[in-house]
């Protein structure tokens, strides 16, 4: 190579000289398989070799965003400039205020938050739970009605006199398990706007102490059996509700993601059985739950986290019926539940679990929906798959069955991951939720981030948990990738009951300032107006929309330079055209999205910020959902 003129290089020549691309084998594959073969990126199949592609590729993206700037719009915003500040931005034209916080009575004989004292033992039930996450709205009735999770707690905050946080008696436990689960809450719009309905019958917490039923395959179980449960069908509480589904019916799905760091032990010496390890279930716990109350010792309850981990179903219209745990829809770490119903009326739930190198499955039942119809079995008996992505643009859902894993059934039920290893289902980037296209017969999967991705260490490349190797392939095209992608998918016969689909990358997050040039700048659909790391929630509204929510790296610096705060953006399915319309306080992750029935306020979710957040300087920073409207009250979803 002759020598070059450092003086005279364009920004591209520049950027490829300190930025080298990677390996030629993973940008051929991600030119041949992994980039949309439809619509706003069409002629990229056209390329041949990864020379040709390599040299035109700065071309093929500005002007294939070009033609996605060109597309007519359908969104009815302005897109809004990141931000790096403390509050909410939307754009012009629309407002927000809050609905709901982090210590907020549900009750009207219930105190707000104390900001120095935090809220008492007596009251943590009765309150607005920490860290909102998932949510979903339901029209009962007049009554709107809203079931939303609280993944986790920050014991620090919650327990302002505890050192560090840790929890120092059975009181202070009971306050973390109480500030965690699942709200139901009656809303109504008043002068100031949607407002908790105090006292409303529908209001309900649901905790980690609340009693459930267990049901499907694994109900019964001796995996499920505990000395306080001995039919292994009753189970007390949910765990760490991350994303959320809602079924036809009415019924509202909390998932359990985290559950794992829950259960711990003292017991130094007590042998973790096996399937422990690829759940992350260790001895030390962040809430010291197993010191002060002893069903969260595994030591004298090896059952007790083999019963968290499932999808629940919650019935919102009734306060006191029990939640039912749903082993035939598998243990993971749940995101979230999207659920559709298929051509000949089975239903179909997506489900990621979220962990590097861990699956993306459906469920199938074996009963059809009919409203009105006895829709108690349908998420109890059915077949669950794992998908296997192929580097040519196609896919398999793989059943796991007692066939093809050599497991008995409830053991694919309780250690679904195992089951899932041994079909050959592909390692993903973290699957978090997954999206049903309501107009078109495709989903979508938020592939938030793997920083293990093709990564070799002592040699070897970097597997899961359970020993599955983490290869850069066509669906998780970048090694170390910290920003994430959306991968999006097309049932054969456009039919989500298939057990074959094609697929693209609907979107690769990346930093196109930063790494122009490089598979690390994204798709030609990201550039430097729309860029953000991290994809994790995702919603379609009723247009056909697809609102995408970020919980990522909100520096603004190094690779996510010009990225701010976490956000929220629409993308157009159609034109692969990605705005931003929201951007969250410092700190924080957007995360749940829902609507009124009557569209015209969206709600969406601020968990953990990390400056004081709605209530302004001297107050605690409140994990809120926050009510959006447009100012000329026309429909925003
Ligand atoms: Fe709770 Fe994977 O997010
Ligand atoms: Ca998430
Ligand atoms: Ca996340
Ligand atoms: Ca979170």
């Amino acid at each position: 190579m002759t020598e070059v003129n450092k003086n005279h290089l364009s920004w591209d020549e520049w950027d490829e000289l300190h930025n080298p691309p990677p390996a030629v084998t993973d940008f051929d594959r991600v030119v041949e398989s992994a980039i949309s073969r439809r619509g706003f990126l069409g002629g990229v199949l056209a390329m041949g070799s990864a020379a040709a592609a390599m040299g035109t590729l700065g071309n093929l993206m500005s002007s294939t965003s070009a033609q996605a700037q060109e597309a007519a719009s359908r969104f009815p915003f302005k897109p809004i400039a990141i931000q790096t500040d403390a509050t909410v931005h939307v754009p012009e034209g629309y407002s927000w205020k809050p609905l709901a916080k982090w210590g907020q009575p549900l009750f009207s004989n219930v105190p707000d938050i104390d900001h120095e004292k935090g809220v008492s033992v007596e009251h943590s039930d009765k309150v607005f739970g920490e860290n909102t996450d998932g949510m979903e709205s339901f029209l009962i009735g007049t009554h709107q009605v809203i079931a939303v999770n609280h993944e986790y707690v920050n014991p620090e905050i919650n327990l302002p006199h505890a050192p560090e946080g840790v929890p120092q008696s059975a009181d202070d436990v009971k306050i973390l398990q109480n500030m965690q689960g699942v709200t139901v809450m009656e809303i109504a719009e008043g002068e100031n706007g949607w407002e908790i309905v105090l006292d409303s019958p529908f209001n309900r917490r649901i905790h980690h102490n609340t009693p459930m039923k267990i049901s499907g395959p694994a109900a019964g179980s001796e995996l499920l059996k505990t000395a306080a449960d001995p039919n292994g069908t009753d189970s007390l509480g949910t765990f760490n509700n991350c994303g959320a589904g809602k079924t036809p019916w009415g019924t509202y799905l909390t998932c359990e993601e985290n559950f794992n760091g829950y259960f711990g032990t003292t017991n130094a010496d007590f042998q973790m059985p096996d399937d422990y390890k690829r759940y992350g279930i260790a001895a030390e716990t962040r809430y010291a739950y197993e010191k002060f109350d002893e069903r969260f010792d595994v030591a004298k309850n090896p059952n007790e986290p083999r019963r968290a981990g499932y999808v629940v179903e919650i019935d919102p219209s009734d306060a006191s019926s029990t939640p039912i745990k749903r082993t035939a829809l598998g243990r993971i770490k749940h995101e979230n539940a999207a659920v559709t119903i298929a051509r000949d009326g089975r239903v179909v739930v997506y489900m990621g679990d979220d962990e590097r190198g861990e699956f993306l499955y459906k469920y199938v039942s074996n009963g059809i929906y009919v409203p009105g119809g006895d829709t108690s079995k349908l998420l109890d008996e059915g077949t669950l798959y794992v998908a296997k992505f192929s580097d040519d643009g196609t896919g398999q859902w793989l059943a796991l069955t007692e066939e093809t894993t050599g497991m008995k059934m409830d053991e694919i039920c309780v250690f679904t991951r195992m089951a899932a290893s041994k079909v050959g289902a592909t390692t993903m980037d973290r699957p978090e939720w997954v999206a049903v296209n309501p107009v078109a017969i495709e989903a979508y999967c938020c592939l938030t981030n793997n920083s293990r991705r093709g990564e070799v260490k002592d040699g070897k490349l970097r597997t899961n948990a359970g020993g599955d190797e983490m290869a850069v392939n066509a669906v998780n095209p970048r090694e170390k990738n910290e920003y994430g992608q959306i991968v999006r998918w097309y049932p054969d016969a456009e039919d989500h009951t298939s057990e074959a689909f094609k697929w693209d990358l609907f979107a690769m997050a990346g930093n196109p300032t930063v790494h122009q040039g490089t598979l690390y700048a994204g798709s030609s659909n990201i550039n430097e107006g729309n860029m953000f790391n991290s994809p994790d929630g995702m919603m379609f509204d009723s247009t056909g929309l697809v609102w995408i929510l970020t919980d990522g790296e909100d520096s603004d610096e190094g690779d996510f330079a010009g990225q701010g705060n976490n956000q929220m953006l629409a993308g157009d399915p159609v034109t692969g055209r990605i705005e931003r319309f929201l951007t969250g306080p410092k700190g924080s992750e957007v995360t749940g999205l829902t609507w009124t029935a009557d569209k015209r306020t969206m709600f969406a979710g601020i968990q953990h910020p990390s400056a004081p957040f709605p209530d302004g300087d001297g107050k605690l920073p409140r994990s809120t959902i926050v009510a959006i409207r447009r100012d000329d009250n026309a429909l925003v979803g």
